[in-house]
C-alpha cells in the first residue's frame, strides 16, 4: 500500500503525541504524586448533623501537630465559618454536605475539592505561608451560592 509522505508524517506527529500525553501522566503521577483524590467514604446525607464523624466540627491537632478540620457545607454556607490551623503542619480536611453539592475551594492554595451529598471529602495539605485566606463554594447550589464563604487562618508556629 501507497502511504503519501505528507499522511506519513501526520501519523507519525500524532502517535508522538499520544505518546507525549501519556509521558506528562506519568511524570504527574510518579514523579509529582500528582493524584485524584481517591478517598470513598460514605455518609448518609439526611443525618450528618448526628454522624459522630461529624458531631465536633473545627479543628483537631493530634499528638504530632497533624491538624484534621472536619466541617459540615450547608446552603448557604461552611459551618464552622472559621477555622485557624498550624503553619508548615499537614492539615487533614473532612468535608460533608447537609443539603446539595457544594465546592471547598481555599483560595490561593491547591486546597480544592468538591463536596457531594452522601460522601466524605477529604484531602491533606500544608500551607506554608501564615495568614487569612478565603474559603469559597465554587460549585453553584442556589440563590446565595455567591455568599457561600468561610476563613481560614493559618498561624505561625513559635
Ligand atoms: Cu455552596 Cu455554592
Amino acid at each position: 500500500m501507497n502511504v503519501h509522505l505528507y499522511e506519513k508524517i501526520w501519523m507519525w506527529a500524532s502517535g508522538l503525541l499520544i505518546v507525549a500525553f501519556l509521558a506528562t501522566i506519568t511524570v504527574g503521577v510518579a514523579g509529582s504524586a500528582l493524584q485524584p483524590p481517591s478517598h470513598v467514604e460514605t455518609i448518609d446525607p439526611t443525618s450528618v448533623w448526628n454522624d459522630p464523624r461529624f458531631a465536633k466540627r473545627g479543628v483537631s491537632v493530634d499528638e504530632h501537630g497533624r491538624a484534621t478540620v472536619v466541617v459540615i457545607a450547608m446552603m448557604f454556607a461552611f459551618q464552622p465559618a472559621e477555622v485557624h490551623v498550624p503553619a508548615n503542619r499537614p492539615v487533614t480536611f473532612r468535608v460533608t454536605s447537609a443539603d446539595v453539592t457544594h465546592g471547598f475551594e481555599i483560595v490561593g492554595t491547591n486546597g480544592n475539592t468538591m463536596v457531594v451529598p452522601g460522601y466524605v471529602s477529604q484531602f491533606t495539605t500544608t500551607f506554608r505561608t501564615p495568614g487569612e485566606y478565603l474559603i469559597v463554594c465554587n460549585e453553584y447550589c442556589g440563590l446565595s451560592h455567591h455568599l457561600m464563604s468561610a476563613k481560614l487562618v493559618v498561624e505561625a508556629q513559635p
